[in-house]
């Protein structure tokens, strides 16, 4: 063995700390032998993956039960998105068999002292790292919004090796959390127009595609708002299995710019549009918040919902992170867009719920979404900015 263990760390692997720990820990452990580690290190805190009952299936349940009956977490821990709003699920249409099955997914979590919120950006509600910290964290997304616009260390962990890495607070030390495995590969010019979201989700498309897992320095991009650079970082990751990138002028990270360099044109920008935009696509469903809606997207879409009726055929939802959704509700939000007949709808998303077969089309501002919506649910998409999802919402 070429990792080296601490006295509690050789404890946790000889079951001292319990069995789910000792589970844990030969998991943490030969994932660094594996990838050859020398040691393990802390980490600050664990986004956990594979949270929807629609993944994990009964097999996956029985799984997590035996690991809560003695398995606590030892450091801040949260969830990604379930296949539903954990309270107001009736509404969404969604059964009520599967709402028992998620809910004792959740209650499982709960058990062992995992922050029960389910989202893709935990980084918006308190589960935010500082630059140079070490996490582990499991959705694309937001692995690559930690690594790159926060400065956080993180592998892109799976389902299992996050929740070992919450119930044991350490991770082998491999991949991202090596400096030496952070520095950009490959420079992208970006000569586009960047509008909105849409755009930013675009980008990440025609970077994460041609790019593939090399790290992009990416030039070109005068500023970005954090809704844009998530909506890039769960495009540039989907399309592309990017965990990092640098952005000039944007992210915090210090690397060398490489001299090859690819340029981004509008004309690029264009293409992935109209690869997205299925022809003769039935527009029934609209959808933002892939990754899940701010406080500030919220407040936009209220305010254009406000007084208006969502049309007869069509459903809206807007997902988000149940703190945000109570702040929504504390600030009159939600009143607006549910009394427009759209759903705010909390710890979800379009591509967990069990949605197949429910609706033919999709319109949202999320090349992710468009992704998913594709690949898991047959839905046709078009991708558009949140103004013109709402407008399709109304008209
Ligand atoms: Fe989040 Fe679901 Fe999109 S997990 S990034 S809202 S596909």
């Amino acid at each position: 063995m070429s990792l080296i263990l601490t006295p509690e760390e050789k404890e946790m692997l000889e079951g001292k700390h319990g069995k789910a720990t000792r589970k844990a820990m030969e998991i943490i452990t030969t994932l660094g032998e594996i990838y050859g580690a020398k040691r393990l290190i802390p980490v600050a805190s664990v986004q956990i993956a594979g949270v929807s009952y629609h993944n994990l299936g009964e097999a996956g349940l029985e799984y997590l039960s035996e690991i809560a009956e003695d398995g606590r977490v030892r450091v801040l821990t949260t969830l990604n998105p379930a296949g539903m709003d954990m309270l107001e699920w009736k509404k969404h249409g969604i059964s009520e068999d599967f709402a028992m099955n998620q809910e004792r997914v959740v209650e499982t979590f709960e058990r062992m002292g995992v922050i029960t919120t389910c989202t893709c950006t935990p980084y918006l509600i308190g589960n935010l790292p500082h630059y140079g910290e070490h996490i582990a964290w499991a959705e694309s997304s937001a692995v690559c919004f930690a690594n790159s616009v926060i400065g956080a260390l993180t592998n892109r962990e799976g389902g299992p090796s996050a929740l070992a890495t919450a119930l044991t607070g350490k991770t082998a030390e491999y991949g991202f959390h090596l400096e030496e495995n952070r520095v950009a590969q490959v420079k992208y010019d970006v000569q586009a127009e960047l509008k909105d979201t849409d755009d930013f989700g675009l980008l990440g498309q025609v970077i994460g595609t041609r790019t593939g897992k090399t790290i992009p320095y990416i030039t070109g991009v005068e500023k970005a708002s954090i809704e844009e650079l998530k909506s890039f970082c769960a495009s540039v990751a989907t399309y592309g299995g990017v965990a990092i990138f640098h952005m000039g002028g944007i992210t915090p990270n210090k690397t060398p710019i490489p001299d090859k360099t690819e340029v981004v044109t509008d004309d690029d920008l264009r293409a992935a549009r109209v690869e997205l935009d299925d022809e003769g696509a039935k527009i029934d469903f609209i959808s933002v918040g892939c990754p899940h809606a701010s406080i500030k997207e919220i407040a936009k879409i209220a305010e254009m919902l406000d007084g208006k009726k969502v049309a007869k055929g069509k459903t809206v939802w807007i997902t988000t992170a149940k703190p945000t959704k109570d702040l929504a509700i504390k600030m009159g939000y939600y009143d607006k867009i549910e009394n427009a007949g759209a759903f705010l709808v909390a710890d979800a998303c379009c591509a967990v719920a069990p949605l197949k077969g429910k609706f033919t089309g999709l319109m949202t501002d999320s090349a992710k979404a468009c992704f998913y919506a594709r690949g898991k649910n047959k839905f046709k998409t078009e991708i558009r900015t949140i103004e013109q999802c709402i407008k399709e919402a109304i008209s």
